[in-house]
């Protein structure tokens, strides 16, 4: 059985759970690569938190980048601690050493996902970022590698599990934004600051990577028109539930002649709806493309074994192409955006 190590950038909700689904599932893991995956260092700020949790005493944990990029052993890294400019940083060190990166940061894919494309296939290395939009929906590999026959019109989907569960958890148990928004992060699915989450950022990122992978074309969030949950009172929830709707955070990218559009917000949707029933963390998503008609992805939009999920699987193809030596780069990106007008900002 061949051996591959492997180093975590971060051991929070997502990480521990990555070392939780490797443990689970190792047989299972083994089995269908013939490798043995190992944890064998984790990258955190403050280490004594970490010696009283019950991990594996073999991993070595440290908060110094400089132990993991210089062990040879390390051919593949996965990028699980959230924001944007230190996780670039230490991925582009990777990438210029030789080694293959996994991340679930949405914050850095929707800046630097592209050039950081670019420059790993340059350096003939793997990147993967499954995780970065919908946790544990297999939604990124279905854009570049399930719908690629497709041209895609449409992308609608509810892409923020703590605004969700907020909205959720104000509809059926009546409880406050506030108290809502404490569970969703007791619960591990809000990010370490919420802001983003409540304000539609965290979604407008996730369209912003979606809209790039699906129209082939460069867009970022700053293209995304974006209004959050804040303001949704209590009163608005009961109205809306009164006419026969509910009220859910939408990301929403269109595509058609005139160019393309990308705006989050909070929307009406009839309860007879598929999304309407998108409850808690769950996220749904519809693509509509101009030969599979619509298709929906619904599952775990956040939460520790959703989320490790689909980074085990991103660790899992990382190894595969190893083994028959080739890299999963592609071009995503074949054109410029030619964004509507309204659509800027
Ligand atoms: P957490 O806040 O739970 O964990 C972050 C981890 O990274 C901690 O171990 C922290 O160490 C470490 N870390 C953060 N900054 C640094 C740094 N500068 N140097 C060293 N270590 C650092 O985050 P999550 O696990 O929830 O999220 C991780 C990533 O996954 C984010 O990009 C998030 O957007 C994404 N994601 C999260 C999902 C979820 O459901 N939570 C779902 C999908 C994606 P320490 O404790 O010592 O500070
Ligand atoms: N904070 C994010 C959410 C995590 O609530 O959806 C998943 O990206």
């Amino acid at each position: 059985m061949k051996q591959v190590s492997i180093a975590l950038l971060g051991c929070g909700t997502v990480g521990k759970g990555v070392i939780d689904v490797l443990l689970m599932n190792g047989p299972i893991i083994e089995e269908q690569l013939n490798t043995k995956i190992t944890v064998k260092r984790v990258l955190v700020r403050d280490i004594n938190k970490y010696e009283q949790m019950n991990l594996p005493s073999a991993i070595l944990f440290t908060n110094n980048f400089q132990d993991i990029i210089d062990d040879e052993e390390i051919s593949l890294v996965v990028e699980v601690m959230g924001s944007a400019d230190f996780a670039k940083e230490c991925i582009e060190e990777c990438f210029k050493r030789g080694k293959s990166v996994v991340s679930a940061n949405k914050d850095l894919i929707a800046d630097y996902g592209i050039p950081l494309l670019k420059l790993s296939k340059e350096k003939q290395v793997d990147f993967q970022f499954e995780a970065s939009v919908a946790g544990g929906i297999p939604i990124v590999r279905a854009m570049y590698a399930s719908l690629n026959g497709n041209k895609i019109d449409e992308i609608i989907g509810i892409m923020n599990g703590t605004t969700n569960y907020i909205l959720t958890q104000m509809t059926c148990r009546g409880i406050t934004y506030e108290e809502a928004l404490r569970e969703a992060q007791v619960k591990g699915y809000a990010e370490a600051d919420p802001t983003n989450d409540v304000s539609g950022y965290d979604a407008a990122r996730k369209i912003a990577i979606l809209g790039t992978l699906g129209f082939h074309s460069e867009v970022t969030f700053r293209d995304v028109q974006v209004e959050g949950i804040e303001k949704i009172t209590a009163e608005d929830i009961r109205n809306a539930l009164e006419m026969g709707y509910v009220i859910k955070l939408l990301a929403i990218a269109r595509q058609d002649k005139e160019g393309i559009s990308l705006n989050v917000h909070p929307g009406f949707i009839r309860k007879t709806h598929p999304l309407a029933n998108v409850a808690d963390a769950y996220n749904g998503i519809c693509v509509r493309g101009n030969c599979v008609g619509d298709v929906m992805f619904y599952g775990a939009g956040a939460g520790s074994l959703p989320t490790a999920s689909a980074v085990v699987s991103d660790i899992m193809n990382v190894v595969l192409h190893e083994h028959i030596g080739v890299t999963g780069q592609r071009d995503f990106v074949s054109h410029e955006a030619k964004l509507k007008p309204q659509a800027s900002i």
